[in-house]
């Protein structure tokens, strides 16, 4: 047995993956089939940005898999200030089953993971957003029936997190993944280079285009973010103002009509409808942002399940 962890989407082989995903599905169908925190066994989960989905999707999986969250707000934590992230993960590691981590720097939640002796999960850093992505992947494939060789195009910060983990996860699954965002706003060569590699493995492919309705033409899945992530609030005004260089990116009616006819729209939430995305498309017929939500539950489940059986 090894110890896993799940910091970045790429820590799951594709064949893992789908294995997650198929678990996952099966969860959703039969909510308190694994108890594989019966005890009950802590996990901790600890929140140094703003939450809903995640602190109700995660403390939800962990009580259905017969476990015990334990949620840490991090502004009292402090981690890092009033006490090292590796002294932390020690404490922590020592009386939970798991930890979970919604953080800022990548760095951290690897410094986490090599001091913690137990599974350490990323609840969005801010260069991946990985949990995020399996719940994306099991709704796309509820109304497909099918990933590898579907064509995903997110459009958007194409530096964020969430760009990041769609490269790297929607690759893994052998989709062709499609960033539509300002040259200002390229994603990290590296995480292209791995994504890269990754589609050529997969069958799927990867590409960054400047020009929304290329990116988004005739695409399966239409995808967006908020232009504002956490930690970025100082610059709201010129990411959400008349001049943003996001502007030309936002999801309206008639960016969705380049799709496919059959295109289905997903949003991570929380949603700035006017900005990213007009409301006629997030609260239209091919939005399936609610059924995202609720799949956060289901794919951390499997996951959970997942690294804590594989690690044990
Ligand atoms: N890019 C966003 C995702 C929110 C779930 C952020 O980091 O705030």
């Amino acid at each position: 047995m090894t110890l896993r962890h799940f910091l970045r989407d790429d820590d799951l082989s594709a064949e893992e993956q789908a294995l997650v995903l198929a678990r996952a599905a099966e969860l959703k169908a039969a909510p308190l089939s694994r108890q594989s925190l019966a005890g009950p066994q802590v996990v901790s989960v600890v929140f140094d940005k703003p939450t809903l989905r995640t602190q109700v999707s995660f403390t939800g999986a962990i009580a259905q898999l017969g476990g015990h969250p334990l949620v840490v707000d991090g502004a009292l934590a402090q981690i890092g200030v009033r006490e090292s992230v590796a002294d932390t993960a020690r404490v922590l590691g020592r009386q939970s089953a798991a930890i979970v981590w919604r953080t800022y720097g990548q760095d951290r939640i690897e410094e986490m993971a090599a001091f913690a002796g137990v599974p350490v999960v990323n609840a969005l850093t801010d260069d991946f957003h990985p949990c995020q992505i399996l719940a994306d992947l099991l709704t796309v494939n509820e109304r497909k029936g099918v990933l590898a060789g579907l064509t995903l195009a997110y459009v958007g910060d194409g530096a964020n997190n969430m760009a990041h983990s769609y490269l790297l996860g929607c690759a893994l699954a052998g989709m062709h993944v499609r960033v539509g965002t300002p040259a200002s706003h390229q994603p990290q060569a590296a995480v292209l280079a791995r994504a890269e590699e990754i589609a050529a493995e997969q069958g799927g492919s990867v590409a960054v285009l400047d020009d929304a309705g290329a990116a988004v033409a005739g695409a399966d899945v239409v995808v967006t973010d908020t232009w504002v992530s956490m930690g970025m609030e100082a610059q709201k005004g010129e990411r959400q103002g008349s001049a943003s260089p996001f502007v030309p990116f936002a999801v309206t009616e008639s960016l969705m009509a380049r799709a496919d006819p059959d295109a289905i729209f997903l949003h991570c939430l929380p949603a700035y409808r006017g900005f990213e995305v007009e409301a006629a498309v997030i609260d239209g017929p091919q939005s399936v942002v609610w059924d995202e939500a609720e799949n956060r539950l289901h794919a951390q489940k499997a996951l959970l399940s997942f690294l804590v059986e594989e690690s044990a």
